[in-house]
């Protein structure tokens, strides 16, 4: 069995990913690499080191240099921001796709996670119980992109063999280390907010609800679909991934349960527009049969995870 590589490891997810697998594999099995170097926010143990994905020859290096055999592709652009870099953001999260696929096709790796997205939904899926299957028209440079990943995972392990495996999350919440432009950021904002100045103006509006998880039901997702065998899998693009559902009204409240005198004020701007394109509730019974999924973390626990580990 070779290393673990992840991609994109000082990202929202990747620090913590790099937590779990030090912890679940021994730090010398991992390595961490991002475009940017770190100093700060290194799990001991792991060897970090500087990769842009797009740079194939590169990433070939270090996969045969790291005598690496399973590669978590976190590097991309989310949604909000992807809307003001379209070619980057396009660049990014499908040529990067390719690259590790192509590695993967090629032998090289014998594993992949690749996340997609509640993103992958539309103004023309269904809202509520959202399926696994159903129309895909997303409307955002960030969904087309996932969208079509999806589509290029799926083609790859038919045709190819390639082992690739995924999970349209929903928004994560954390608070180790801050998500870089999506849309579902305000229900992290929103603590920092309620924390520091005991007050929140949220860009999305009051009644908008969005699927979301607590970051550790999320990592916990990763390593279990990563582990499960293969043939379980009944889903070889993506899978449905659900925890809680709200809108800023109903987290505000839960806030204030902690915070009485806490304020929310609405200022929806664009990114409202791409919310109310996504769906409220998805339905994920196929992760629930296929491979046991269930979450731990309801609203209350994670507003109280989310503080205490803020003030901390
Ligand atoms: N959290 C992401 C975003 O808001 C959705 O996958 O862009």
């Amino acid at each position: 069995m070779g290393k673990k590589l992840v991609i994109g490891s000082s990202g929202q997810i990747g620090v913590e990913l790099i937590e779990q697998l030090a912890k679940d594999f021994g730090p010398n099995q991992v390595i961490a690499a991002d475009i940017k170097s770190v100093s700060e926010g290194k799990t001991l143990g792991v060897e970090y080191i500087t990769l842009d994905v797009l740079d194939k020859e590169k990433l070939f290096e270090i996969i045969k240099q790291h005598n690496i055999s399973e590669v978590y592709l976190l590097a991309a652009m989310l949604s909000a921001i992807a809307e003001k870099n379209i070619q980057l953001a396009w660049d990014l999260n499908m040529k990067g796709l390719f690259n590790i696929l192509d590695l993967a096709k090629e032998k090289h790796i014998k594993k992949i996670f690749w996340p997609s997205s509640i993103a992958v939904f539309g103004p023309t899926s269904p809202k509520l119980n959202t399926p696994q299957s159903t129309l895909l028209e997303p409307s955002t440079v960030y969904g087309i992109s996932k969208m079509s990943g999806e589509r290029w995972c799926e083609y790859y392990f038919l045709k190819y063999g390639v082992d690739v495996r995924s999970l349209r999350y929903p928004g994560i919440i954390s608070y180790k280390s801050p998500p870089g432009g999506g849309t579902t950021d305000y229900a992290i904002e929103i603590f920092y907010a309620a924390i520091n100045h005991g007050f929140y103006d949220s860009f999305i509006a009051k009644e908008v609800s969005l699927p979301m998880v607590y970051m550790q039901d999320a990592i916990r997702a990763t390593m279990e679909i990563m582990q499960v065998e293969r043939k379980k899998l009944t889903i070889n693009s993506s899978y449905n991934l659900a925890a809680i559902s709200f809108n800023p009204e109903e987290i505000a409240n839960e806030i204030k349960l902690l915070f009485p005198e806490f304020q929310i004020k609405y200022s929806p701007d664009f990114r409202n527009n791409i919310a109310l394109s996504w769906p409220s509730i998805i339905d994920d019974s196929f992760a629930r049969n296929d491979w046991g999924w269930k979450h731990n973390f309801d609203l209350k626990k994670t507003t109280l995870e989310m503080v205490n580990g803020i003030k901390n």
